[in-house]
């Protein structure tokens, strides 16, 4: 790729998501969506990204943890680095399993010097039973974790922005989300459409009045086709529109203009 392009894409990146709220149009900033899908279809940039001596840092504390694929841990970096700039307020992750999108998205905002919060909502113990007719999974799927090691771990990386939260969304969500400051960002990855369903409809009434994110991670994989049946409802009882396809859905809410 010619240094010209690949530095024009580098530029596009904090224009796009510059005049925010403004651009935020049923629910997306067009250009922002495009600014980050073509740093990721453009190999010089992702490498350029991938060698970025923050964001190894912020991979290396997940260690062996990890789940996510790396065009979807560059979003979330290139998420927080350029879209959270004219939002202040915490993040919420449904699902979390054993914590490696959560201590990445910790590691990431501490090294960034935004002042937020991630809340990693789990049981902690093993995804609870769901629609053998919607999803795919069985209860005895992720329930190899210990909560114990988790916090230990939290506490031995210094990472005071992260809350494990345990339990059932059901239980836990409802009363954090009335206490705590305004979402700037939601990220979702529970893999089944009662979950989704559950996380989005807690979550919309406390997003960010400037556009707060909602990230899913698993509507768009082949075995969580309940989680996007619960995506694609939101998208129709709310008309929004998406502002990124790849390699995440990605929404704003509320939809502003
Ligand atoms: C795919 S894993 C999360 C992976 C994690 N984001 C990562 O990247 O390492 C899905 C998790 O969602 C959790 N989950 C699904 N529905 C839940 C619910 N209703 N309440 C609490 N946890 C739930 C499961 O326990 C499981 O650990």
């Amino acid at each position: 790729m010619p240094p010209s392009l690949q530095k024009s894409i580098e530029n596009f990146l904090p224009t796009a998501h510059a005049a925010e709220p403004s651009h935020v149009i049923q629910g997306r900033n067009v250009m922002a969506g495009y600014s980050r899908i073509s740093a990721l279809q453009v190999n010089a940039i992702t490498s350029f990204i991938a060698n970025d001596p923050l964001y190894i840092e912020c991979k290396a504390l997940m260690q062996e943890r990890q789940l996510l694929t790396e065009s979807r841990l560059i979003n979330l970096f290139l998420i927080l680095k350029y879209g959270l700039k004219n939002l202040e307020g915490n993040i919420i992750e449904f699902g979390s399993y054993r914590g490696g999108s959560a201590i990445f998205l910790a590691a990431a905002v501490r090294a960034l010097g935004l002042s937020t919060t991630i809340y990693a909502l789990d049981t902690f113990e093993g995804i609870p039973s769901s629609d053998p007719t919607l999803d795919f999974h069985d209860t005895r799927d992720f329930e190899h974790v210990s909560f114990q090691e988790l916090l230990e771990y939290k506490e031995k990386w210094g990472l005071t922005n992260l809350v494990f939260v345990k339990g059932r969304f059901e239980e836990t969500a409802l009363p954090l989300l009335e206490q705590t400051q305004k979402i700037i960002l939601a990220h979702i990855d529970c893999d089944l459409y009662e979950s989704t369903k559950y996380a989005i409809d807690v979550t919309l009434p406390y997003l960010h009045p400037k556009g707060g994110y909602l990230v899913f991670d698993d509507a768009l994989q082949s075995t969580c086709l309940g989680a996007l049946q619960a995506v694609e409802e939101m998208v129709q009882q709310h008309q929004l529109r998406a502002e990124q396809s790849f390699p995440h859905l990605v929404y704003r809410y509320p939809k502003i203009g």
